[in-house]
C-alpha cells in the first residue's frame, strides 16, 4: 500500500539492505539507494548499480561493518536466519486476512519490547487499515 511504501522509504533512506535472492527477483523488489546485498549460493547475472552478491549472511555483514544501521528485507528464509542478530523490528501490520505462502517467523515476546504502535484507518489510497509497529530487544 502507498502509505507503507512511503514509511519504508522514510526509515530506510541512506541505509544498506540485505535480502534473499527470491525477494530480489520478486515483482515487488525494493532496492537501497546506498547498497543492496543479495544473498545467494549461486553465481548471478550482472546486478544493477549499487547491488552486490554475498554467499552468506556473515559475508554480507562483513561488507557492512562500517554501517550504523542495516535493514534485513527478507524474505521468509532470510528473516528466519537473521532474527537472532537483529535488535530492532519495523513491522507493518495490514489488518486483513490474506492467504500467503511466505511468513515472518514467530517472535518471542519475552525478548522483544513493544516501542510503538500507530494505527491508521484505510483511505482512498490504502485499501486496508494498517499499523506501524516497532519492537526493540529487551
Ligand atoms: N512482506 C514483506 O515484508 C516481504 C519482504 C521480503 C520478501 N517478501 C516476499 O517473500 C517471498 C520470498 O521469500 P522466500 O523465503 O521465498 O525467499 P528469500 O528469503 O527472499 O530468498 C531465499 C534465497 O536466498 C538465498 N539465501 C538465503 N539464505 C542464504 C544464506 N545464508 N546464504 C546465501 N544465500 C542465501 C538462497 O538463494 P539461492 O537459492 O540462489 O542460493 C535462497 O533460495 C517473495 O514472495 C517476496 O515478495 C515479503
Amino acid at each position: 500500500m502507498p502509505a507503507d511504501l512511503a514509511h519504508f522509504r522514510k526509515i530506510t533512506k541512506g541505509h544498506p539492505f540485505i535480502m534473499g535472492r527470491k525477494s530480489y527477483l520478486s515483482e515487488d523488489q525494493l532496492l537501497s539507494d546506498k547498497l543492496s546485498i543479495i544473498l545467494t549460493h549461486h553465481t548471478t547475472d550482472r546486478l544493477p548499480h549499487n547491488c552486490i552478491r554475498a554467499e552468506s549472511l556473515g559475508e554480507a555483514l562483513s561488507i557492512l561493518t562500517e554501517e550504523k544501521e542495516i535493514f534485513i528485507l527478507g524474505g521468509g528464509e532470510v528473516f528466519r536466519q537473521s532474527l537472532s542478530i537483529a535488535n530492532h523490528i519495523y513491522l507493518t501490520l495490514i489488518h486483513a486476512h490474506i492467504q500467503g505462502d511466505t511468513y515472518f517467523p514467530e517472535i518471542n515476546h519475552l525478548q522483544w519490547r513493544l516501542l510503538r504502535q500507530d494505527f491508521h484507518k484505510k483511505d482512498d489510497q490504502n485499501r486496508y487499515d494498517y499499523s506501524f509497529i516497532e519492537y526493540t530487544l529487551g
